[in-house]
């Protein structure tokens, strides 16, 4: 039985210090049902990383859904919404519920810079990591330093995947940064961590997206787009526990599982929504999915394949980088875009896209969720 997407709905990432939690996931929702025709979803299930930290709320599935319909929430860091997407398609596929609702939430500018420092920290291993001084912006620093080292890499050659970034949310209504910037803006930006600028960075901000899902035919849709296979995978929260800290050993978990269950190759894939919330992150993660070889993925953005008009577009609506980051939101967020591209519907669109991955990393590639959606004729 084949898991069909109904509808979808976000608000714009960025500053909302006007609404609460509740309110963005309000919005996000209501668009999803309007979009879907449907009044209720037999499940709710929250994808959300910190709002215990960020808000004081626990009990984040009630919170949100009050007395609507049964929820809970899914927690794992920067993956949780796919996390959260994989655990809907696993309720849907188990014949027990027929139509579930994921809905992404984050409230983040609230807090201060440090403050959020403190808890995005809590994506790491606090004990061996955040404990000793290591932020979660000098994690990725370390990793884009010894990938430097070890491939001969340049700061300008990963500053190109968030001038992709950024150009690709040009107009995007539900993208914070809607503004291109240079490889010269990009090497003017200041350090944050070294290497790692400004610019190398995805920004800390509240968001929400919603997408509902149900089992086949339940909603009837001229097009339909199906959640085609959902996998994770696994590695050490702690990088200095991994054989080598340059490779995304649970991204690579991640694809393959989802590859076996659906027969999608990286050759197959129209649309990567990758996980740019550090410019190498995005290189390591599409060595990971198998799209460049190790050591080689900055290499794809020098060469100008990651373009929308090229054989892997990355991004398509900004990403991490431009789009935003609201951390436990971000992974429904790479589902709207997938969807967006699949119905045609996406700003900047990639031709006849028919088949998109959404791969979404949790800690410094800890926890790495694959969603593959496809369009069906
Ligand atoms: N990219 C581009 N511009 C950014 C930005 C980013 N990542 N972050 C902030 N800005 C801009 C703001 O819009 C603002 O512009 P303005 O002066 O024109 O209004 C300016 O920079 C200062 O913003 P501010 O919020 O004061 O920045 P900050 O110094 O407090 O925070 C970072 C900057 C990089 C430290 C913060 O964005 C950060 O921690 N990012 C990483 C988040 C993270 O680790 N997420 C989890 C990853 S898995």
């Amino acid at each position: 039985m084949k898991v069909e997407v109904a509808g979808i709905g976000c608000i714009r990432a960025g500053e909302r210090w006007d609404k609460s939690a509740r309110d963005l996931f309000k919005e996000a929702s209501a668009k999803a049902f309007e979009d879907s025709g449907l009044k209720s979803v037999d499940l709710l299930i929250a994808s959300n990383m910190a709002l215990p930290q960020y808000t004081d709320q626990n009990n984040v599935g009630s919170y949100l859904s009050d007395d609507s319909f049964p929820a809970f929430r899914v927690e794992s860091a920067c993956s949780s919404g796919g996390a959260a997407l994989h655990a809907a398609w696993l309720a849907i596929k188990s014949g027990e519920y027929d139509s579930v609702m994921v809905a992404g939430v984050e409230k983040m500018t609230d807090r201060t810079t440090q403050m959020n420092t403190h808890i995005l920290a809590g994506a790491s291993d606090f004990e061996k990591e955040a404990f000793y001084g290591a932020s979660f912006v000098s994690l990725n620093a370390l990793i884009a330093r010894r990938y430097m080292h070890e491939y001969k890499a340049k700061e300008e050659d990963l500053l190109l995947f968030s001038v992709n970034s950024h150009k690709n949310a040009l107009n995007v209504p539900h993208a914070f940064f809607q503004k291109q910037v240079s490889l010269e803006d990009c090497l003017k930006s200041p350090y944050v961590s070294s290497p790692l600028r400004l610019l190398d960075c995805s920004p800390v901000c509240d968001g929400s997206a919603a997408i509902i899902l149900t089992k086949e035919g339940l909603v009837k849709k001229e097009e339909k787009i199906t959640l085609e296979a959902s996998a994770i995978g696994q590695d050490t929260i702690e990088l200095a526990r991994r054989p080598d800290p340059l490779t995304i050993t649970a991204g690579a978990r991640s694809f393959k599982k989802a590859s076996a269950k659906s027969g999608v190759t990286v050759r197959d894939i129209d649309v990567f929504e990758v996980h740019d919330a550090f410019s190498i992150m995005a290189a390591l993660d599409l060595e990971s999915i198998g799209v460049a070889e190790k050591g080689k993925g900055y290499k794809l953005a020098q060469e100008g394949q990651i373009a929308l008009d090229a054989d892997f577009p990355v991004s398509t609506s900004g990403g991490l980088k431009a789009r935003g980051h609201p951390v436990g939101a971000t992974g429904v967020y790479q589902a709207y875009d997938a969807v967006l591209q699949l119905r045609g519907q996406a700003v900047h669109q990639v031709p006849d896209a028919e088949v998109a991955l959404c791969h979404n990393i949790g800690g410094s590639g800890s926890m790495v969720a694959a969603n593959i959606f496809r369009r069906v004729r």
